[in-house]
């Protein structure tokens, strides 16, 4: 195997909290191994374009604590097609790179794996992404910034709720993954989490909120994942007042807020963990590979794995939510 000598880093997918400083920790442990390091700025977009430079222990000064990424996130239809891979390889060769740390999700890493069989160029993924649905680490970067973000809106939401005696629909991130809804339902004490895992008829709803209301609750709070299978929370609200006009139903799209924002020190930890690992395990000759932290542990995933083998959401969360919402 080629030795490692120069080592790229990117960010793609999504922004989340804490990319910048899995970024850094790449950096870093990159110098510390006296290995090279370059920044591809844009993701793969910034790949098949070339726009790489160097970086060094400086260029990642005081990022730690910033949100978004400094190294820029893109889609790249480009590197979709055969002939975009094949002008990226070519302008890792240019800038003289052994390997690449990819720092994102399920799409970020579904690239990486078709170029490591495409070239046999070595890559290895570290897990960022306020969705947290990726096999092979318990938590993704972002993640735990993203529910803090959540559980701080649906706090203020709820001060209304209160007052007014109403009940909202508040929308939170998750396309395919209930993960930040299931999570915070729970923190935030909703009397119903939609996800996209499971359907929920709007019979049941109506049914909950017309029991807590004999119960002598006056106010709800029902989160609902935007990929959520019996629709999103302008529908959702819709549907209910069709069916229970008696309710004051408003609706609250928390949308890109959940990714913004300084990383928590969850965050900060993880990401600086995952960051020195990335680095260390390439250089101990793993390609094609996440690392996740799993049970307090640094563990590998092959990416075909991480990318197929969809997390589910612990039942057990599911049934607090129930108990703890009558
Ligand atoms: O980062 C993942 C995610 O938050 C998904 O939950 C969401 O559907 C998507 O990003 C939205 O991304 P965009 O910025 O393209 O709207």
């Amino acid at each position: 195997m080629k030795p490692i000598k120069k080592i790229a880093v990117f960010t793609s997918g999504g922004d989340a909290p804490g990319m910048n400083a899995a970024v850094r920790a790449v950096v870093r442990a990159a110098v510390y191994n006296d290995v090279q390091v370059a920044g591809i700025y844009r993701g793969y977009e910034g790949m098949v374009e070339g726009d790489i430079e160097e970086l060094d222990v400086r260029s990642v000064n005081h990022i730690l604590q910033r949100g978004g990424t400094f190294l820029k996130s893109a889609r790249s239809d480009a590197f979709r097609t055969k002939e975009g891979r094949a002008k990226g390889y070519q302008k890792l060769l240019q800038k003289g790179i052994d390997a690449v740390v990819a720092i994102g999700g399920d799409g970020t890493f579904t690239g990486a794996h078709i170029f490591n069989k495409e070239f046999d160029f070595p890559f290895i993924g570290i897990p960022g992404t306020i969705d947290n649905d990726l096999d092979g680490t318990d938590y993704t970067i972002g993640f735990d910034t993203a529910l803090n973000t959540v559980i701080d809106a649906v706090d203020k939401i709820r001060d209304t709720a209160a007052s007014h005696n109403r009940l909202f629909f508040v929308e939170v991130m998750g396309r395919d993954a209930g993960f930040i809804a299931a999570h915070a339902g729970v923190a935030s004490g909703a009397l119903a989490t939609l996800i996209p895992e499971r359907e929920t008829s709007i019979e049941s709803i109506v049914e909950k909120l017309d029991e807590a209301r004999r119960k002598n609750k006056t106010s709800s709070v029902i989160i609902v994942a935007e990929g959520g299978k019996s629709g999103d929370a302008t529908e959702l609200a819709r549907q209910v007042a069709e069916k229970a006009p008696y309710y004051d139903a408003k609706v609250t799209i928390l949308g890109h807020i959940q990714r913004g924002g300084s990383p928590s020190c969850f965050d900060r930890n993880l990401a600086s963990r995952l960051g020195v690992a990335a680095v260390e395990n390439l250089l101990n000759g793993e390609r094609d590979c996440m690392v996740g932290i799993m049970n307090h542990k640094i563990v590998l995933t092959p990416f075909a794995k991480a990318i197929t083998d969809k997390l589910t959401i612990d039942p057990e969360l599911i049934r607090i939510a129930d108990i703890l919402s009558i």
